[in-house]
């Protein structure tokens, strides 16, 4: 993982109040009484209206980054006589709100399991316009991908061609797929792998592309798209992508041979800055990037260029997010002849788990005032009953942070609430979209009631009916 926490303590900031643009959402500010503001509202405000811990997504930053990834992606496409087709993965943050903002940027929507198909299709979005991934689809879901008219299947496996084939000819219908290639490049951050093959479990070798491809022509129900792969997450240039490319496209120059090959898809996986130091090339140059690469590759294997596919999540939504939490104890401990406070919240590896989970570094600040005291080194941790429970492993605040201080941990957009848990029974926060000063909850939080009610272990008269829940009442839902 990109961001991985060091064992070496970054010096203290200038001003930890201060909030990074490259890091807090576009157009975060502090207003008069040092409070932090996320698209017109004021995380005092939103803590007092939902309680803590609170995901907040500002839409209109969510908007701009599906729209500015879209036409950077068209642009640097059309550069070299193509076009580009642009998903948002919804893996990253799904929700029938942000399939509406992303489909009006645009884009189009990928989803990886059945769940995230019938959020998808719920929210409205166009099944043409939709692309299903996943290495271990079951027979339901692709059953279902197929009669609903689904854009395209991304194949995983050899199995998986039999599979789609076959419900698609029980559905008489034909099936548009791509072909999930491992091209041997593991990215991440600023570097990559090239290996002969990857050891994961995604895709089909490629040596073996072209043998699959003409499986798949084989088959009256399906008709081939093209080539796909997925390199890796949190990826800060475009080294990684054109060395994959090039590696896809003389398979695809041996399709095309055959048969005109329309597109190339190339996943997502660009990354955003969660401190200061990250330093994520604009999507604007890696779209470029990618496109010169291709271009020569196309060229020196002298067939047209196809169409682009990309599948961006996390630059669209991570750097849209916030999470805001609760102060309720603070732990100095002595550290090599200085001090971490162990600032601990009222949320934790429930609704962000990327830190145990990754190593993953996060940048926090007090959200509800400003302080001129001296910064101090805090570790934020959760309430959970495990000592990896670390929401932010290093960071500053300023030195009287206390009890009941609202704090704010940035660039939460991405990954953390589609990896939340119930971990010690702790209820699933809300997330609430701000926008233009208003706050409307478009995931309603989970109540322990909620989680009661599942429990078939329990008495019916302990079990209570699943709540319509105090968040979703307050505020409008979408
Ligand atoms: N396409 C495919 C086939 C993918 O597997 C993924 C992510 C994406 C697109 C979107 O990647 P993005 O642009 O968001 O990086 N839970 C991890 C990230 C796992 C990514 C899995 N696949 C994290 O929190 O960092």
């Amino acid at each position: 993982m990109a961001s991985t926490a060091s064992a070496v303590i970054p010096a203290a900031p200038d001003d930890a109040n201060a909030l990074a643009p490259t890091v807090w959402p576009a157009g975060a500010v502090r207003d008069d009484a040092g409070r932090i503001v996320v698209g017109g509202v004021d995380a005092t405000t939103l803590a007092e209206r939902y309680g803590t811990p609170l995901y907040v997504l500002d839409e209109q930053v969510v908007r701009d980054r599906a729209e500015r990834t879209r036409v950077a992606f068209e642009t640097a496409a059309r550069s070299i006589g193509s076009d580009a087709t642009v998903y948002y993965a919804g893996k990253a943050f799904l929700s029938g709100a942000i399939v509406r903002w992303v489909t009006e940027a645009g884009l189009r929507v990928d989803v990886c399991t059945g769940g995230e198909l019938a959020v998808a299709l719920a929210a409205g979005a166009p099944p043409e316009r939709i692309g299903f991934h996943g290495n271990n689809k079951s027979i339901a879901e692709i059953e279902r991908a197929v009669e609903v008219g689904l854009g395209s299947i991304v194949l995983d496996s050899e199995a998986e061609i039999e599979r789609v084939a076959e419900a698609a000819a029980r559905a008489g219908r034909v099936q548009a797929v791509r072909l999930r290639v491992n091209s041997g490049v593991h990215a991440s951050t600023h570097e990559f792998l090239a290996t002969a093959h990857e050891d994961q479990k995604f895709g089909v070798t490629l040596d073996r592309a072209v043998e699959l491809g003409a499986r798949i022509r084989a088959h009256a129900s399906l008709e081939f798209l093209g080539l796909h792969c997925h390199i890796g997450s949190q990826i800060f240039d475009s080294a990684g992508f054109a060395e994959s490319a090039e590696r896809l496209l003389a398979a695809h120059a041996a399709l095309s041979a055959v048969a005109p090959v329309p597109e190339l898809n190339l996943g997502g996986g660009f990354g955003i800055a969660y401190t200061e130091s990250d330093d994520p090339t604009p999507i604007e140059r890696i779209a470029d990037g990618i496109a010169t690469a291709i271009e020569a590759a196309c060229h020196a294997h002298g067939v047209p260029v196809p169409r682009l596919a990309f599948e961006p999540g996390r630059t669209i939504v991570g750097p849209a997010g916030i999470t805001l939490y609760t102060v309720g104890t603070i732990k100095p401990v002595p550290i090599e002849g200085a001090w971490r406070h162990y600032v601990s919240v009222d949320g934790g590896m429930s609704d962000n788990l990327r830190t145990a989970l990754y190593g993953a570094d996060y940048t926090v600040r007090i959200a509800s005032r400003v302080s001129t005291a001296e910064p101090a080194l805090v570790r934020v941790v959760g309430k959970h009953c495990e000592s990896g429970d670390v929401v932010v492993d290093t960071g500053y605040l300023p030195h009287d942070v206390q009890p009941g201080d609202l704090v704010a941990v940035a660039a939460t957009g991405a990954y953390c609430q589609p990896l939340s848990n119930n971990y010690n029974h702790v209820p699933r926060p809300p997330v609430v979209a701000v926008r233009d000063g208003e706050a409307r909850v478009i995931v309603r939080g989970e109540t322990i009631e909620d989680l009661l009610a599942r429990d078939a272990g329990l008495e019916a008269s302990a079990r209570p009916a699943p709540t319509t829940a105090k968040s979703a009442s307050e505020g409008t839902t979408e």
